[in-house]
């Protein structure tokens, strides 16, 4: 079989055996090649339905990296409500005069569900997975700011192909950063996705400064949490709704406690809402100052979407970001506790975990 080693700008064909495929230099200066990869075990989705229709898969192709792409063997990937349930579910809807204990729970854009079924119909069988933490395995000839050994974090984007439900994913450069020595695998892989779109929403669109005040409604997630943290750290005084369990979680980690309908009304630069449906949108353009961004991440509602400042946010990869999340997180700033963890051989019962409620909080797949 013909293969192709590429070490920086060199380039030779040969023939390895009856490996098939592409093999990366480990070294950008040398001619040790520590990584064939063309195939790994993945987690398909050969079709789009419930937690069963996943499958652990051997001998799932590995593409080639392009010259900008890193090969990451991976340690542990979290589970984001993007791969995850199906359903619009209501759980309670309490609101408290302090905090607001809330709310709904909407799920509209799950990928194993048939969100994206225009964009992702034809390519199945996907593999789901947004964010990763393991070793570079291989590097792209361009890449220059990551070596092969190297720990590394971060996100693919909402809509990539790929994703990192596998053995090896395999990311661009700019969305990959070298994780942190303070924390594990499991923690790290927790925070890229979350954090990333929490950043977009509140450093790219709202562009938060210090002494701004910002609300974050539905605090209580990896999303809402990572903003609170985001926005504690840029000096903004912050105020979160949240479900009772998450109260302390977010006292904890700066947001105040605070009377929202009568003190803070209209004093809000920012709100930030991670749950979208019409009663929070109301509540969070009602406490809005006049001028302040409104950003969903559900944009379903978009009902006072013509007076206000109003954006549907999206996640997008954003190496500036997540190399302040890198910071931000050594410095013991910015963290998502994961609940639970299970096998990557047990996706199902994982995804089930979350799709019943289960487990409320973030769940991570370990690859060993
Ligand atoms: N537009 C985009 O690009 C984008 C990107 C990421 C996510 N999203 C969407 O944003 C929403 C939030 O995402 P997420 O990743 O933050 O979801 P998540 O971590 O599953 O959180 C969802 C909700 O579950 C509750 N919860 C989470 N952890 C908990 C814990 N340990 N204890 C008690 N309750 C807990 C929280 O309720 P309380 O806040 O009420 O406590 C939280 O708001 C989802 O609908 C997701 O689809 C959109």
């Amino acid at each position: 079989m013909r293969s192709l080693l590429r070490f920086k700008q060199l380039k030779i064909s040969t023939t390895v055996g009856s490996i098939q495929g592409t093999c990366y230099s480990s070294h950008r200066l040398g001619f040790g090649i520590r990584n064939i990869v063309t195939s790994c075990r993945a987690v398909v989705l050969p079709r789009f339905g419930g937690a069963g229709v996943l499958e652990v898969r051997d001998n799932v192709r590995v593409p080639d990296l392009k010259p900008n792409e890193v090969l990451v063997r991976a340690r542990a990937v979290s589970v984001n409500p993007l791969d995850t349930r199906p359903l619009h579910s209501i759980i309670s809807n309490e609101l408290s005069g302090g905090v607001c204990s809330a709310v709904y729970v909407p799920y509209f854009f799950q990928m194993r569900a048939g969100y994206g079924r225009s964009l992702f119909e034809s390519l199945l069988p996907l593999v789901l997975g947004r964010d990763v933490s393991g070793e570079v395995a291989a590097v792209g000839g361009s890449v220059q700011t990551l070596n092969v050994g190297q720990e590394v974090f971060g996100a693919l984007h909402p809509t990539a192909v790929r994703g990192t439900y596998a053995d090896y994913a395999i990311l661009a450069e700019d969305q990959l950063t070298p994780k942190p020595s303070t924390i594990s695998h499991v923690e790290a892989c927790a925070i890229p996705f979350a954090a990333l779109t929490a950043w977009r929403a509140l450093k790219s669109t709202a562009r938060i400064s210090k002494g701004q005040r910002v609300l974050v409604v539905g605090g209580g997630g990896a999303v809402g949490y990572s903003a609170v943290q985001l926005a504690v750290a840029a000096g903004c005084a912050v105020s979160a709704t949240c479900e009772r369990e998450s109260i302390d979680r977010l006292l904890a980690a700066g947001a105040e406690q605070a009377d929202l309908e009568v003190i803070l009304k209209g004093q809000y630069n920012a709100v930030l809402d991670t749950i979208g449906i019409d009663p929070t949108e109301r509540l969070g353009i009602n406490l809005l100052k006049r001028g302040g961004h409104y950003m969903t991440l559900q944009g379903e509602s978009a009902s006072l979407a013509d007076r206000y400042e109003y954006w549907w946010t999206y996640m997008r990869t954003d190496a500036e970001g997540l190399d302040e999340i890198r910071r931000l997180t050594e410095a013991g700033k910015l963290k998502v506790p994961v609940q639970k963890t299970f096998p990557i051989t047990q996706v199902r019962e994982a995804h089930d975990a979350k799709d019943t409620k289960i487990i409320p909080g973030k769940v991570v797949l370990e690859i060993d």
